[in-house]
């Protein structure tokens, strides 16, 4: 039997009506922000992910699905492919190619499958979901402004309230400027040096090439190295320093809560300023419902204008993950099982016609099964109501309707079903 490639799966019924219930909310709370959608492809040349995450990230270093795609002719080599692991770079690069900056700031977001080589575990997967936004123009557009790190925060904290996920912590740092960085990094290379050694051999190789991705590690062993590094508050700059400070002065005013986490810094290489991740306690290991931060930088490494720009991606899986206890209502079963007697395929049709006009959702059954196999069916659709459709019903065009909870059957004139079975 062939089954599903490890770290992926089938999203079934009636879990998928999570799913769109939780795509409505983002598509009408994003909406009042005034973000708009941009689909990119799910697979770029390679060199944007290494170019944009970071060539010593665990995504790029470890969990890219690439391949040489084949070449044109035989002459020529075959490009190097990626399925996306991530979509800011994609979105940038998107932004570069149709010079979007002509249109002032963008708000943009997206929803779709993201690939990462990971251990999959609950709440980890290999083709996974996410549902980002990102918000990037020239400085002349107040891309720039501390204003918009606040509002992409209030807007997530809306939306995580709207879809009743209360128990939500938002942890925030600020991992400074490329400047403020240069420095965190010398301090951390010479913090790392004498102690390095004890370390795994990811770090040992992050110490030399970039120690900030020391912080990502995992291994138990290395915590008490990483607990006694320098932390990148000592570093900030003045003007970090005060637009820090601005971000949660928003943010406090406008009644968000957060916490602060000078741990914090993002797996990924192109983040400056504001880094930002919710937690949520019911998810276990892999408790970060998002991610997101400030990335000033990632344009010009794409080869673009200066574009400061931030954002943030949901990881839709989770989010589901987190609502499912609340979410009972979310799942419309049928209102009505439809069940013809022989031969009254076509009038059961017509009156499930009728009553789909009416916002009703209706399960249509076959002439060919007997009352009793009918209503075995509309028990196990979890249906409302039986209607049936017989020769004597049609010909008085009042139907028989029974309702599968109490038992209560009555006969309704068509004109009036609709009107019954929403009362
Ligand atoms: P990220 O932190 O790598 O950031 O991923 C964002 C979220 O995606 C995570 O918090 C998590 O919920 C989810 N996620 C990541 N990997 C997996 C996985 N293997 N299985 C299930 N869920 C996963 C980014 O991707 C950035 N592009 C976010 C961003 C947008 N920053 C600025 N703009």
């Amino acid at each position: 039997m062939i089954k599903a490639v490890r770290g992926t799966r089938d999203l079934l019924p009636p879990e998928t009506a999570l799913w769109n219930f939780v795509e409505a909310a983002v598509r009408d709370v994003f909406r009042a922000y005034n973000f708009q959608e941009i689909r990119t492809p799910i697979f770029e040349e390679t060199a944007l992910f290494a170019r944009g995450v970071g060539e010593e990230t665990d995504i790029v270093a470890k969990e890219m699905y690439t391949w040489e795609d084949r070449a044109r002719a035989a002459s020529e080599k075959g490009q190097s492919l990626t399925l996306r692991p991530e979509n800011t770079a994609g979105v940038v690069r998107a932004y570069i190619e149709h010079k979007l900056w002509d249109r002032g700031l963008n708000k943009l977001y997206y929803i779709g499958p993201q690939f990462r080589r990971e251990r999959p575990q609950k709440g980890r997967y290999r083709q996974f979901y996410q549902i980002g936004a990102e918000v990037i123009g020239p400085a002349s557009a107040g891309s720039e402004s501390p204003a918009r790190d606040a509002e992409v925060l209030e807007m997530l904290a809306t939306l995580l309230d709207r879809l009743g996920i209360t128990d939500w912590n938002l942890e925030l740092n600020s991992v400074g400027t490329p400047a403020d960085r240069a420095q965190f990094n010398d301090a951390l290379r010479k913090a790392l040096e004498p102690v390095s050694a004890q370390m795994c051999d990811d770090c040992q190789r992050r110490a030399v090439t970039n120690p900030l991705r020391v912080f990502d590690c995992k291994v138990p062993e290395d915590q008490p190295i990483i607990e006694t590094l320098p932390r990148i508050t000592q570093f900030l700059g003045e003007d970090s320093r005060k637009y820090f400070q601005a971000v949660q002065d928003i943010l406090t005013k406008v009644g968000v809560r957060f916490s602060l986490n000078d741990r914090l810094v993002r797996g990924l290489d192109y983040y400056t300023r504001t880094a930002f991740e919710f937690t949520h306690g019911a998810l276990g290991a892999q408790n970060a419902i998002l991610g997101g931060g400030r990335y000033d930088g990632l344009s010009e490494a794409l080869g673009g204008p200066a574009a400061p720009g931030i954002g943030f991606a949901i990881g839709e899986d989770r989010l589901v993950m987190s609502l499912k206890e609340t979410a009972e209502g979310v799942i419309r079963k049928p209102d009505v099982y439809v069940a013809p007697m022989a031969g009254m395929n076509g009038e059961a049709a017509r009156l499930a016609r009728e009553l789909r006009r009416h916002d009703l959702v209706i399960e249509l059954g076959d002439d060919g099964f007997r009352l009793k196999k009918s209503f075995e069916a509309a028990t196990k659709a979890g249906a409302k109501y039986i209607l049936i459709v017989g020769e004597s019903e049609v010909k008085a065009d009042a139907f028989a309707l029974k309702n599968l909870a109490t038992g209560e059957q009555i006969s309704v004139p068509r004109a009036e079903l609709a009107g019954k079975i929403q009362g």
